[in-house]
């Protein structure tokens, strides 16, 4: 295994159609009704497979067709299950509710709230194992993981010490808290944000930026290149005092459901490959940009091909 992945995992049940819900017992009908793999780790990691990087997940999800559901998912998409943890908890799920402008997200956390910092270590780590079972470590949804967090910058420590490269996307805070970043930081080779991300948690670290850039800036002077995600536009890394920027692709879109977490994947497989920050960023978008053909989070995945073709043009 050459990545591990650390975080959620769950099903996304995505509803179109007239999904404005009406109370009082009204009974609407919809166009359609998917339930698809969702969870940024495991999209994360289902887009690095379809890279051709051998990449395993540690997750929770529960003992129950949802949870068998999620581990089928992600093995067809090419990732390794084995390290994921069935437990007594509900799988999470979260129900979109995607309209023709925007769309509403109702989530159950679940069973991967339960996560800890020891049980992605075991899968690190194996047996206490001198070798690290993989060459780099990213964690993604911060804020959903409550089991996680305390232990996780130690965590990021010892693997980096330990020969192992880190990566984080917190993804959005829904307790608007967004506490605990600046503890992770230090200890990241790479952080991974998108624009209102980046804005939230250096306000959080006590800094007053004006913009996401100047977010970015304030967020790589703790340590890691952070590379930020902002939508249609594409994107921006920052590495020390230099700043570089990667437009997004036209695309046909059809969802951009994870698309942040294929920019991920994208970025992850360019800069593993030994590329440089701005190499690395045009993959990360590209990658993000092709996602959006498909429905769902991995639907549009691209292939290492197909992403090679993208960035050479037409
Ligand atoms: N409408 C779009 N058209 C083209 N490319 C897009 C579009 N939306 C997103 N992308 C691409 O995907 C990348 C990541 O998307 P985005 O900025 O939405 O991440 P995000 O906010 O982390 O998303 P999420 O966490 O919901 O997956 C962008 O950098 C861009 O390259
Ligand atoms: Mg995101």
């Amino acid at each position: 295994m050459r990545v591990l992945v650390a975080g959620d995992a769950n099903l996304d049940l995505v509803l179109r159609g007239d999904v404005v819900p009406r109370f009082g017992q009204a009974e609407q009908l919809l166009d359609s009704a998917d339930l698809v793999l969702g969870s940024s780790a495991g999209i994360c990691a289902s887009g690095l497979a379809r890279l051709g990087i051998d990449v395993a997940l540690v997750a929770r999800v529960g003992a129950d067709v949802f949870g068998d559901q999620t581990l089928q998912l992600l093995a067809a998409n090419g990732v390794e299950t084995a390290a994921i943890l069935q437990g007594d908890e509900p799988t999470g799920v979260s129900v979109i509710l995607s309209g023709a402008e925007d769309r509403a997200i109702l989530t159950l956390t679940g069973a991967m709230a339960g996560l800890t910092a020891a049980e992605v270590r075991e899968r690190l780590f194996p047996g206490g194992a001198s070798e690290p079972a993989a060459r780099h470590l990213h964690v993604a949804s911060y804020f959903l993981l409550p089991g996680l967090k305390d232990g996780l910058p130690a965590l990021l420590a010892e693997a980096r010490s330990r020969g192992v490269t880190t990566s984080l996307d917190t993804n959005w805070d829904p307790a608007g808290a967004w506490a605990g970043v600046g503890d992770c930081l230090p200890h990241l080779d790479l952080f991974l944000p998108n624009a209102a991300e980046a804005v939230a948690i250096a306000r959080a670290l006590g800094g007053e930026p004006e913009d996401a850039e100047s977010a970015a800036r304030l967020l790589a002077g703790h340590g890691p290149l952070v590379a930020v995600k902002d939508g249609a536009a594409g994107g921006f890394a920052v590495a020390g005092d230099r700043l570089v920027r990667a437009p997004g692709l036209t695309v046909d879109v059809v969802d951009t459901t994870g698309a942040g977490d294929s920019f991920d994947a994208g970025f992850l497989a360019a800069w593993l490959q030994g590329r440089g920050p701005a190499d690395a960023l045009r993959w990360g978008t590209a990658a993000g940009s092709l996602s959006t053909r498909g429905s769902g989070g991995t639907g549009g995945q691209a292939t290492r091909a197909e992403l090679e073709a993208a960035l050479v043009g037409p």
